[in-house]
């Protein structure tokens, strides 16, 4: 390849197979290793070209397969490239080789390659586990490797370990033998052919539960000592999972076994190491007697999700990492599926809105992107695993799923895994298969929603008394452009359903009856829908008869107009008076999230306004479960009481007094604050407390008996509204909070009472917040600014971050600061109105 950038390895050594042996020093913080990789060199060369960085190669030579000749290599590296260069004391013929490699490397504490993770045992001792994050590119950071996703190959792991600790990888261990010096060798049997950065290494004093036999794979969880009673729900949704996918995809699982381990230090959910994938605890350990809803769907998401990429993703991989969103996007949708075949009575299809609706945010700036992008230098992968890679992927993926119906679409993904089985794809490759299984147009439909940012805006027009026009233009908060999709439409009206797809010119269709005429009846169209004329009051007084999905979608749609300036806030609140009643979970996030804009624009006046409307829920839900209620109704119970808690004057009095006796009660009796109204009243407590208060939740985090209740604690350090308490939780981010979880409390703490205080802090830490995270989650922190209305700071905050690039992140922050910039032209536009209005 001649053309090749040189961020790309050539293809003239091609790995099929890696003997590798590590050996961590969990005290020295080091490790060394060697491999003897079997290639097959196409051309006469003196050089050998592949990646590596942060190592130490100490020797390399290239060895006939006979093992009779040996050709010493001379190392270059290229630090800018990720690359070494083995240069040989004489050319090679072409034909298989073996290369033969050691090296020496440091366990890292920044959460990728091979690095490092700890913490304290029982007895007080602190601990260490050396573990590997290799996607997107540090698999290079561990082991010299041709880093690039085609250049698939099997993988013989051993791994030198001492004595007492659990060593896992990839394969089941076919051998374990003692060495010298206290020192074990465990032998794993050989992976299937899959990319580097599905190799996994996990070293530590760690506990491994008892098999379960998941339809003939052997399934485990490890974890540290003392978590494993918190293994039994994943291991019910693992199984689970394991049967769902081998039976969807119709081909077996594709490894011999498969652990879930879970880690004190992770930068992500988790990641889909073949046979042996990683979470951080919050995914994979709970208590299942006393967890919210949310927090075990959250696992059997979690859970689902890397399964599922066993098959999508490591049996079946993208060619380079512009196909990231298709591996991730498909691995959502499967979750979603499989979830909701694990427990129906969640409803997972109806919370998927809120995640939907994060992307329709993003996705409605001038500076989004196209769902597919080109990815030239391997770091930029990294700026591919957002909102728009995730949710906006995974809700164009059940578009289209919904237009060609389930079977179908199975047929097509079954056809796809079969014939690309081991190998490598572009997405038009899955496209082509269900076009195949289905015959109909898969392709020229999905290019306009995954090769162009944004979606349509589809406005519904009456003609006459039983025709609906319905035309397109791209919605843009910031107005203004043009742009079109193939849209499939669904219509439902009083006397049925109509299906058309959408494309340049206007269409028009018959409806009959007075009733509601709902345009993306179901909800899944990756769209929003404007009702012209009485199109409007019609569907707003049939709102009983609409699913939870599409209640959501009326009010989102009603709420983003509001906020583009293309219809007055007071239009989208009156809309929202008539869902006192609603009962869909994610409905009530929408509530709760429009609620605190309205608490930013109009501080004094959106209390009495929400309390209105929920004050008659919280009654309704109370605190307690009630005999025979939805699956659903706790989560909605414990939003309910968080819209109280943070914002209502008249109810407030009472739900922060409940708040406070039911934390207070707990630390002695857990009974008192059940899963699913623990978050609302910790940050009920937190939004009205004081130092007292917090040290009380300080004491929580530090004994909570679960991750989820660690993680429900520290949130509700964020509520605290006096600025030195805000101050004093922002400097906790630098001490005792493990850098997995800085970003996420930072986010929530500029989002909070004091955004100003927050950022300044931000502003006087930041060269120790890219120092101490992984610059992908320094990106996330930022996600806290998009709502802030105060013209001044976001003035200020955009002046930073402009001479404060992020590594890789510059794209997301762009969209963070448009979306600001939003909020910022909305309060300006709506505050005196909506004080007036709010009020009355
Ligand atoms: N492959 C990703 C993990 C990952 C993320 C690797 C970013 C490199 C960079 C994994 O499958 C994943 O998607 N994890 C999610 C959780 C999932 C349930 C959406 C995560 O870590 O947030
Ligand atoms: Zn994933």
């Amino acid at each position: 390849m001649p053309d090749q950038p040189a961020y790309r390895l050539p293809r003239s050594a091609i790995p099929s197979r890696y003997e590798l042996t590590l050996r961590p020093d969990l005290d020295a913080y080091t490790f060394s290793g060697s491999e003897r990789v079997h290639i097959e060199v196409a051309a006469a060369t003196r050089e050998i070209t592949l990646n590596a960085i942060e190592l130490e190669i100490t020797s390399a030579a290239l060895v006939s397969v006979d093992g009779v000749t040996r050709h010493e290599g001379k190392v270059t590296y290229d630090e800018n490239e990720q690359q070494v260069t083995v240069t040989l004391d004489s050319a090679i013929e072409p034909g298989a080789w073996l290369f033969d490699a050691s090296f020496t490397g440091v366990l890292n504490d920044k959460l990728h390659g091979f690095y490092r993770s700890t913490f304290v045992d029982e007895q007080g001792t602190e601990r260490v586990i050396a573990t590997t994050q290799f996607e997107s590119t540090d698999a290079r950071r561990a082991f010299p490797c041709w880093d690039e996703p085609d250049f698939k190959a099997a993988f013989a792991v051993t791994l030198e370990v001492k004595d007492g600790l659990t060593a896992l990888s990839n394969g089941h261990v076919v051998a374990d033998d003692p060495i010298d010096g206290g020192y074990r060798r465990v032998r794993f049997a050989e992976t299937m052919t899959m990319s580097t950065y599905l190799v996994a290494f996990v070293v530590g004093p760690l506990v491994v539960t008892e098999d379960v036999d998941a339809g003939g794979t052997p399934l485990r969880v490890a974890c540290v000592p003392g978590k494993e009673h918190l293994a039994p729900f994943a291991l019910e949704a693992g199984a689970h999972a394991l049967a769902f996918f081998t039976d969807f995809f119709g081909i077996a699982y594709p490894a011999g076994k498969l652990d879930l381990v879970a880690l004190p230090d992770f930068a992500f959910g988790a990641m889909e190491n073949l046979g042996c994938v990683t979470f951080r605890e919050t995914a994979l350990l709970v208590d299942q007697s006393d967890a919210s809803t949310t927090d075990l769907m959250r696992i059997a998401d979690v859970v689902a999700h890397e399964i599922a990429h066993m098959w999508f993703g490591d049996l079946v991989t993208m060619k380079w990492w512009n196909g990231i969103w298709l591996n991730e996007a498909f691995a959502t949708f499967m979750e979603l599926l499989c979830v909701d075949s694990f427990r129906p009575e969640w409803k997972r299809w109806d919370a998927f809105a809120t995640e939907r609706a994060a992307a329709l945010r993003i996705d409605g700036l001038e500076a989004t992107r196209p769902v597919e992008i080109a990815v030239a230098r391997p770091e930029e992968a990294d700026a591919m695993f957002d909102v728009l890679t995730y949710q906006k992927g995974s809700a164009v993926v059940r578009m289209l799923e919904q237009y060609l119906g389930a079977e179908a679409f199975r047929e097509g993904l079954r056809l796809y895994m079969q014939r690309h089985a081991y190998g490598n794809t572009e997405t038009t490759d899955l496209w082509d298969a269900i076009e195949e299984a289905s015959g109909e147009p898969a392709r020229s439909i999905m290019d306009s929603w995954i090769y162009q940012g944004g979606y349509p805006l589809v406005t519904a027009t009456p003609i006459g008394a039983d025709r609906v026009r319905l035309s397109q233009s791209r919605f843009r908060y910031g107005g203004g452009a043009n742009a079109t999709w193939q849209v499939p439409v669904r219509v439902r009206h009083t006397a049925g359903e109509e299906r058309v797809v959408l494309g340049d010119e206007p269409v028009e269709i018959a409806v009959s009856g007075a009733g509601p005429v709902v345009v993306n009846a179901g909800g899944w169209g990756f769209f929003r829908v404007r009702y012209e004329g009485d199109l409007r009051g019609r569907i707003a007084a049939g709102l009983a008869s609409l699913s939870a999905l599409e209640r959501y979608n009326l009010l989102s749609d009603a709420w983003a107009s509001a906020l583009a300036g293309a219809a007055p806030a007071t239009e989208a609140l009156e809309l929202m008076q008539a869902y006192g009643d609603e009962t869909d979970p994610a409905t009530w996030q929408l509530i709760l999230a429009i609620a605190k804009t309205l608490r930013r624009v109009a501080p004094d006046h959106a209390g009495e306004f929400v309390g209105r409307l929920a004050a008659p829920a919280a009654a309704r839900y109370g605190w307690e479960a009630q005999e025979g209620e939805d699956a659903t109704a706790g989560t909605s119970r414990g939003i309910v009481l968080e819209l109280l808690g943070g914002f209502s004057d008249d109810t407030r009095a009472s739900v922060v007094k409940e708040s406070r006796r039911r934390v207070e009660a707990a630390e002695s009796d857990p009974a008192a604050l059940p899963g699913d109204v623990r978050r609302a009243a910790l940050q009920t407590v937190a939004r009205h407390g004081d130092e007292a208060d917090l040290t009380r939740l300080l004491e929580g985090m530090r004994t909570a008996s679960t991750p989820q209740d660690e993680t429900q604690y520290r949130a509700a350090l964020a509520e605290f509204t006096h600025p030195a308490l805000v101050r004093r939780v922002c400097d906790l981010c630098l001490t005792e909070i493990r850098s997995q979880d800085v970003s996420p409390l930072l986010m929530l703490i500029l989002a909070g009472a004091h955004p100003a205080v927050a950022w300044e802090w931000v502003e006087a830490n930041w060269d120790t917040l890219l120092e101490r995270l992984p610059s992908n989650l320094v990106t996330r922190i930022v996600l806290g600014v998009v709502e802030t209305v105060d013209q001044a700071l976001a003035a200020r905050i955009r002046a930073f971050l402009e001479t404060h690039p992020i590594p890789v992140g510059g794209a997301t922050v762009r969209q963070y600061l448009e979306l600001m910039d939003t909020h910022v032209a909305f309060a300006t536009r709506e505050s005196a109105a909506l004080a007036s209005s709010l009020g009355s």
